[in-house]
């Protein structure tokens, strides 16, 4: 009998995927909420044949040596995949695999909701009636907020995810304009969405929504002179990754009214060391980094990120390659046609 494949699993999963990886391998899983500490995920991923990780997990060289040659595929249960050294693991011949664009649909309506929360003061509103603070009832001038419906949005960012979410701007008759390393003929004339450069962009939009992936160039993208160009009641909303924007001159730019408000899932340190400004301020909502969470699309994450790993264990290509080149390096049986 054949050995059974050993795989780490970081944390517990939503859903039918660790079912799946435990009908094939011996699964090691850490329990409890917390992520691993580096050590302890250290020493677990020594002589495993595949890891399940999440953000939170960096998978570098290091992790690599210590995992060792019997390494064969780091399953990203993650749409972004910069906690893996991914250059590293080619050179090594292990396949780096992740849950793709699955949560885009799901991703857009947080961001849906984070616009409607920052215009309307459904925080404070919820806030304030828990308190026993409604004393009058109905009032003309009670959280007056802004409208969403019929305004501009602004979308840094063309993906799936950024597509997703000017699609449900027209339901709100939106005029939906965009900044994007590609221009989207293709949606342009689908959705009715409008390109323009960034200052425009800048300029023009009441909400200014991120949904660009995290590199060199895209780093702190949304700075003190991009503020500057934003109108006075603009809100700015980030679902994508919080080192998109630098979130010092952020809180300045909500503390001086140079925007009116923010909608933040993501930061540029997670979890949001605390005391952090933000915290205090009104014009904010924060969420704990929960884009893609509701059951269905984790669910069916867990579903794709052990699929993908038993894929490439079991010599199949996976459904979603991060980096097709390791197929030159290390062919799996189904392309040797062993
Ligand atoms: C979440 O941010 C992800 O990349 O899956």
């Amino acid at each position: 009998m054949l050995e059974r494949k050993k795989v780490y699993v970081t944390r517990n999963l939503p859903g039918p995927g660790l079912s799946m990886l435990s009908k094939e391998c011996d699964v090691s899983l850490h329990h409890g909420h917390r992520p691993p500490a580096r050590k302890q995920m250290l020493k677990a991923i020594a002589g495993k044949n595949g890891i399940v990780c999440m953000l939170s997990d960096r998978i570098d060289k290091e992790a690599m040596d210590v995992a060792g040659p019997k390494l064969e595929v780091i399953s990203s249960y993650s749409t972004g995949f910069e906690h893996i050294d991914v250059a590293e693991a080619t050179r090594r011949g292990i396949y780096v695999t992740f849950t793709s664009d699955i949560l885009a649909e799901t991703t857009a309506d947080l961001t849906f909701a984070l616009m409607l929360a920052c215009a309307r003061n459904i925080v404070q509103g919820d806030e304030f009636v828990r308190q026993g603070k409604w004393k009058y009832g109905w009032a003309p001038d009670l959280m007056l907020g802004y409208d969403v419906y019929r305004t501009t949005l602004g979308i840094l960012g063309m993906g799936r995810i950024g597509s997703a979410v000017a699609r449900r701007a027209k339901g709100f008759d939106m005029k939906v304009i965009y900044y994007s390393r590609k221009r989207r003929m293709d949606l342009e004339a689908e959705i009715g969405i409008k390109y323009v450069e960034m200052d425009e962009l800048l300029e023009q939009s009441d909400f200014i929504s991120l949904h660009t992936s995290l590199n060199p160039k895209s780093f702190h993208i949304i700075d003190r002179s991009k503020f500057s160009k934003m109108k006075k009641t603009a809100f700015v909303i980030n679902t994508a990754r919080g080192q998109l924007i630098n979130q010092e001159d952020l809180a300045i730019a909500l503390k001086s009214g140079q925007i009116a408000g923010a909608g933040l899932d993501v930061f540029e340190i997670e979890p949001l060391p605390g005391p952090d400004p933000l915290t205090k301020m009104k014009n904010v909502v924060l969420l704990p980094h929960i884009g893609s969470a509701t059951y269905n699309t984790r669910s069916r994450m867990s579903v794709i990120a052990a699929q993908n790993l038993l894929n490439v264990l079991n010599g199949i290509a996976p459904l979603y390659l991060v980096n097709p080149e390791v197929m030159n390096i290390r062919p799996l049986q189904s392309q040797t046609g062993n």
